[in-house]
């Protein structure tokens, strides 16, 4: 099914766009109401809400695709809600219970199925689940009313350039502690990379690579998305770590490599002083898809990919594209990964 949206598909960057639904429910009283989709997206908020005193906040992340065959299908929306309740557990905020999550984000998607962007364009619609603290709390403790909201958005890469290898540095900033949020979607963990996200752009890079924040000799993530790696021998590679978000994308990478691909796939800790010596770096994630790395900088130390600046490497590719062709609908699923929506 074609939309019937005038939008430039092929030309989207990763941005907000507003979209005609999106769901809200509120937390009140130790329960959540039963939920409704609104056209109205503002939210009016008491000065002092515990979201804006105290960044009571989590999100997620994930994408509703046109498939080969015409239906609109959402990945593995089930790991998302999985993965909030974990957000909302460490935030002490009330989880949003994961069966109606999915139920949600159907409804969205649903109603906004025009702005789902054709098959083949390269675009996506983005879906972005979140929930806050929004009566007000003036000491420090968790606030007792919340509101879940999901709204849409359709995207374009992440990168622009798309599948263009991009170049990273090591961050001399952390963006977790040694057990503090650093596994889950919290927003603070993503205010505390904000400076170092400008100041990388500023200095010509696309994006931070985190080391450990306990020892500064492993690589973590980037601020938006794991890492993999690909040994000169075709293994792939993951950090091994606490404190860094357990990717959806990187999960399903994982397992394509093994049971699609024929590949070793091992999560261990990943040392600095052993990236000079891979063959491939991509960033994945939701946002990110497998985006291809080709320079990492150390403090003025080049490390070259010998994939280098111009096309993903050969294992990257072969993942990118299987991935892809999962979501789409051109290679077929493992059970569960795919819900049809329409
Ligand atoms: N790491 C961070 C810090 C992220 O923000 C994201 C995006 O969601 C990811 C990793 C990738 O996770 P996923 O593949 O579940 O989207
Ligand atoms: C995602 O991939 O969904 C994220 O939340 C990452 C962010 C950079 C948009």
């Amino acid at each position: 099914m074609e939309t019937k949206m005038n939008i430039d598909w092929a030309n989207l960057g990763f941005g907000y766009l507003k979209t005609d639904y999106r769901f809200v429910s509120n937390y009140k009283d130790g329960r959540w109401d039963d939920g409704e989709l609104t056209t109205d997206a503002t939210i009016t908020l008491n000065e002092s809400a515990g979201v804006l005193q105290y960044a009571q906040t989590c999100f997620e992340g994930l994408k509703a695709y046109r498939t080969a065959d015409g239906h609109v299908v959402c990945f593995r929306p089930d790991l998302n809600a999985k993965r909030m309740a974990d957000s909302c557990r460490r935030l002490e905020m009330p989880v949003y219970p994961e069966e109606k999550f999915v139920e949600a984000i159907e409804k969205v998607v649903k109603a906004n199925l025009d702005y789902v962007p054709p098959y083949g364009t390269g675009a996506t619609l983005y879906l972005r689940p979140y929930m806050f603290g929004s009566n007000n709390v003036i000491g420090v403790k968790p606030a007792e009313e919340y509101q879940f909201r999901i709204f849409a958005t359709p995207v374009g890469p992440y990168f622009k350039g798309g599948a263009k290898p991009i170049t990273v540095r090591i961050s001399d900033f952390d963006r977790a502690a040694p057990h503090g949020t650093g596994h889950i979607k919290a927003g603070l963990n993503y205010a505390m990379s904000l400076h170092a996200i400008v100041d990388a752009h500023k200095q010509g890079f696309n994006e931070n690579i985190y080391l450990d924040p306990a020892t500064r000799t492993k690589i973590e993530e980037t601020g938006g998305a794991n890492i993999i790696f690909v040994t000169k021998d075709n293994k792939v590679i993951t950090p091994k770590s606490n404190t860094i978000l357990p990717s959806i994308t990187r999960r399903s990478l994982m397992y394509v490599a093994e049971h699609y691909l024929g590949l070793q796939a091992e999560e261990r800790e990943v040392r600095l002083d052993e990236v000079k010596d891979f063959k491939e770096c991509a960033l994945c994630g939701t946002a990110a898809v497998l985006s291809p790395v080709g320079k990492i900088v150390d403090h003025g130390k080049e490390i070259l990919l010998p994939s280098g600046m111009n096309e993903m490497g050969e294992i990257t590719r072969k993942l990118y594209d299987t991935l892809t062709g999962i979501q789409m609908g051109r290679i077929e699923a493992p059970d569960g990964w795919i819900k049809v929506i329409s």
